[in-house]
């Protein structure tokens, strides 16, 4: 057994009696009262999931194991030449909630190393795809192709697998899943936009730089893609992806059809798809303006013509957050170091300044203010990744990372299947003393 799976294991075994004391002692115990605004508005913050890799306050935003992002940035050990950390030590963390050491990143490298080859089968069928396949349903398809290399499944069906040790080839399968992500993601985007030329694996390579290198891109693009990917990672549970994933896997679904799941959520245009869609915005205002940089007033005049078509404006609110998302800002410190003058995030400046006001004054959003997918865009389209409908593929390769962290734990504590109870309108109406 690796280090890592060993000190997991210990971890998880530590743990257990926590929830089994919460459950056994404290299970009546209440945690709120829900209102019929939560019932028909999305289950809006019914405090119904636990996890304890990251927890999202709504005015100060994401912690990842009780860590900010200038910390996680700052603690982890970083790829030599580059700023950002490795992505295998922070996934490391996630699983651990430790600081790993040089030495365990390495580790954690080779072991993903071991694993990163893709079967071939994969590749084949993504090229039969039809050419206009979105590059999500690529993404999804692949990893759902792969489902029969299931370590989970093939231990389950012997019939011998003890429900406190689902957990372990469950790690298997989330270890095998994510060595081989950034290779299937880079492999789409160069059969989709670069004309089938494939650019193989460099296995001396790290995660981040291995990408960058298969995706053609030349540095610091290894870096945006470390940084990307664990800004994406993970947003506590209850979010679109996230939770599609733990509610898929609470079945007893193996990874491979949790994450694909996973990625079916991300796909859509108030969750993930939202960073493709803030480009695309944004090159339709920079398309009007024949390149120029719009005045404030001009800009405005944009932002109110979306919002009186009965369009949102992509990249800004939140279901949770009640302040500028902390991604937003890591990414928005990124530019201001590397790319200040692009006229892109001189757009995406100026938004910062114009659209808060604007959904103020409308008074509908709860949360005016910017989240990750405004900024992260832009970065991409300056390093020369244009297609903007891969963009989501991105945040699914950082946000497998968390999600297979969960589903671990998940399996390791034992969470039962989600199952959640429906109501009629007409029970509503009597519970609200509406008379018919
Ligand atoms: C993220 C989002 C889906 C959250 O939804 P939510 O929790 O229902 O948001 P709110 O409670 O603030 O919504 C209340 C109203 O404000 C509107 N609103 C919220 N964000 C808005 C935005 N960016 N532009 C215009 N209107 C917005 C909603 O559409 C809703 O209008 P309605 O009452 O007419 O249906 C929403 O803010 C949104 O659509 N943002 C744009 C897409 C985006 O950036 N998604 C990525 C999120 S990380």
């Amino acid at each position: 057994m690796s280090r890592l799976k060993k000190q997991v294991q210990d971890k998880i075994e530590a743990w257990r009696p926590r929830t089994t004391r919460l459950l056994k002692e404290f299970g009546n115990t209440k945690l709120q009262e829900i209102t019929i605004e939560q019932a028909i508005g999305g289950a809006r913050n019914i405090k119904s999931l636990v996890t304890d890799i990251s927890y999202l306050d709504p005015n100060e935003g994401i912690r990842f194991r009780g860590f900010t992002i200038p910390e996680v940035l700052e603690k982890l050990p970083k790829v030599p030449g580059g700023e950002m950390p490795y992505v295998e030590g922070f996934f490391f963390f996630l699983l651990t909630g430790d600081i790993p050491s040089t030495e365990d990143v390495k580790e954690v490298a080779e072991e993903f190393k071991k694993r990163s080859a893709v079967p071939k089968y994969v590749f084949d069928i993504l090229k039969t795809m039809p050419k206009d396949s979105h590059p999500m349903v690529m993404l999804s398809t692949a990893i759902l192709s792969m489902q029969r290399e299931s370590e989970f499944v093939k231990e389950y069906n012997t019939g011998k697998l003890k429900k406190n040790d689902y957990w372990s080839p469950t790690y298997e399968d989330g270890l095998n899943l994510l060595a081989k992500l950034p290779e299937i993601a880079a492999f789409i985007y160069r059969l989709k936009y670069k004309d089938g030329k494939i650019i193989a694996s460099d296995p001396n390579l790290d995660l981040g730089g291995n990408f960058a290198h298969m995706m053609g891109i030349a540095k610091p693009y290894d870096d945006v893609a470390r940084m990307y990917f664990i800004l994406h990672s993970d947003h506590e549970s209850g979010n679109v992806s996230a939770h599609t994933g733990h509610l898929v896997s609470s079945a007893l679904s193996d990874l491979y059809y949790s994450i694909s799941a996973m990625v079916n959520g991300l796909a859509g245009p108030l969750h993930g798809l939202a960073n493709q869609e803030v480009l695309a915005w944004i090159q339709g205002v920079y398309k009007q303006m024949d390149g120029k940089i719009p005045t404030e007033e001009e800009m405005k005049k944009f932002v109110r013509d979306t919002l009186q078509g009965g369009q949102v404006i992509p990249g800004f609110g939140h279901a949770v957050l009640r302040k500028t998302d902390p991604r937003y800002m890591a990414q928005r410190e990124f530019c201001l170091k590397h790319l200040p003058k692009d006229p892109l995030f001189q757009y995406v400046d100026l938004l910062f300044k114009v659209v808060p006001p604007i959904l103020l004054e409308q008074g509908k959003a709860k949360n005016p203010w910017p989240n990750v997918d405004a900024q992260s865009g832009v970065i991409q389209w300056y390093y020369g990744l244009k297609e903007y409908d891969f963009y989501t593929v991105l945040f699914a390769v950082g946000r497998a990372l968390g999600v297979v962290a969960n589903i671990i734990w998940d399996r390791g504590l034992g969470y039962p299947i989600e199952r959640p109870k429906s109501v009629t309108t007409a029970m509503l109406e009597e519970v609200a003393g509406i008379k018919s």
